[in-house]
């Protein structure tokens, strides 16, 4: 890659504030006439103070200063992930780690297929090789051991024998987080991915970038995101993911996060200051953010392939090579956000035997069969930092 050296200093991404609070939907006002009051009491149960610090976000944190093989599971459990889920049970028995699903984990309406939990299983994989591989170990990874149809997902063999590599994706790791703020305007040279694309066997990146498909795309997108806020049920498990408050955070440490959500400083701020939004203006708010923000400023979007989307090994074989990708975006400085609504629309409308909406037309903008594309992201020079997603403990994901 070209411009990809990463120090343990890390270069952020600048901060920039516009136009936040018109964003979120809020106005001046309304922050101003909340003062300080119930308000302020709101903005400390709601964690406006304590944003990215404290007991869930520890290991972000703590990444850098840990060794041997405690060092690579993290890097698993610092993947991204499904909603952040984190569907992960991870077993060590010295120099082996093995992967398990938490079926528990898995959202059944908006994840119908289960390709995006075993794709976050991939993600964890992969991070964990990225970061055997930078400590000079060989990974032998072999997915589904006692079979496909096993919650065994994968097994990792570790070996010390060969010159570090992919430092760079590995020091990457504890500063990679979904970025779902606008990006600029600038394009991005997509050639700096194209090593890392060829990375993991069964899976590739096919990129849309021509700006008529791209507008094409967001369209689809923006009508995926009315289809799963109208289906009260896909909706509502989605929203029992959402914590809304600093004590949700700090009970459960998953889930999505006002934090996460891309907002400027202010937006945030206020956000966290008014009562916590309800599932319908979550969903409202999210409709426009898709149409206004996310698809009117992608400067390309990534569509990971397989030969067949239904193929449980392709899907952790796909996950594996979005996590390449994700921290080649961040090694790059740009921001990468996952957006998964026209694929979940599919499979949902599959798996309820309602009328087939999307494929059609997902195919069309892929030039290949809607069974080949399993998941998608946008990528661009983003205009914020992204807030930092909580996670679960070591203790909590792994046993030795
Ligand atoms: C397979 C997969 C699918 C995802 N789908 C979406 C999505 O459709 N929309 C979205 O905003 N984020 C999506 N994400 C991002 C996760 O929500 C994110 O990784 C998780 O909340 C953890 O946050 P982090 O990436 O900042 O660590 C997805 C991530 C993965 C790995």
């Amino acid at each position: 890659m070209a411009t990809n050296t990463v120090t343990d200093e890390y270069p952020e991404i600048a901060l920039t504030r516009r136009d936040g609070l018109k964003l979120a939907g809020l106005g001046i006002a309304s922050v101003a006439a909340l003062g300080m009051g119930v308000g302020g009491v709101r903005a400390v149960t709601n964690g406006a103070f304590s944003a990215g610090s404290g007991d869930p976000y520890d290991l972000w944190h703590d990444w850098h200063s840990m060794t041997g093989i405690e060092r690579v599971v993290a890097a698993g459990a610092l993947a991204c992930n499904p909603h952040n889920t984190q569907p992960w049970r991870m077993i060590v028995d010295g120099d082996v780690i093995v992967v398990h699903s938490d079926p528990s984990r898995r959202m059944p309406i908006n994840d119908a297929s289960g390709r995006e939990h075993l794709a976050g299983l991939g993600c964890a994989v992969e991070n964990m090789v990225i970061a055997a591989g930078a400590a000079g170990s060989t990974s032998q990874v072999t997915l589904f051991p006692h079979g496909l149809a096993s919650d065994h997902v994968a097994r990792i063999g570790l070996r010390k024998d060969r010159p570090r590599q992919d430092r760079d994706l590995a020091a990457a790791i504890p500063h990679r987080h979904t970025n779902r703020g606008p990006y600029t305007s600038a394009p991005v040279d997509l050639s700096d991915f194209a090593e890392q694309s060829l990375r993991v066997d069964g899976a590739s990146v096919l990129w849309i970038t021509d700006k008529a498909a791209r507008e094409k795309l967001g369209r689809l997108y923006v009508e995926a995101t009315e289809a799963i806020t109208a289906d009260t049920a896909q909706s509502t498990e989605a929203f029992s993911w959402f914590r809304s408050s600093r004590g949700s955070i700090d009970k459960y440490r998953d889930g999505l996060t006002l934090d996460a959500q891309g907002l400027g400083d202010l937006a945030l701020f206020a956000a966290k200051l008014l009562p916590a939004q309800s599932r319908e203006d979550g969903d409202a708010y999210w409709v426009k953010a898709t149409r206004e923000v996310h698809t009117a400023t992608a400067a390309a979007y990534g569509v990971i392939v397989v030969d067949d989307v239904t193929d449980r090994s392709a899907q952790v074989n796909g996950g594996r090579l979005l996590a390449r990708m994700h921290l080649t975006a961040t090694a790059l400085g740009l921001g990468l956000h996952h957006m998964n609504q026209i694929t979940e629309r599919i499979d949902r409308d599959a798996a309820s035997g309602n009328p087939d909406v999307f494929s059609a037309r997902w195919a069309a903008l892929l030039g290949r069969p809607a069974s080949t594309g399993l998941l998608s992201f946008r990528i661009g020079h983003p205009e914020r930092t992204p807030g930092l997603s909580p996670r679960r403990s070591l203790d909590d994901v792994v046993t030795s």
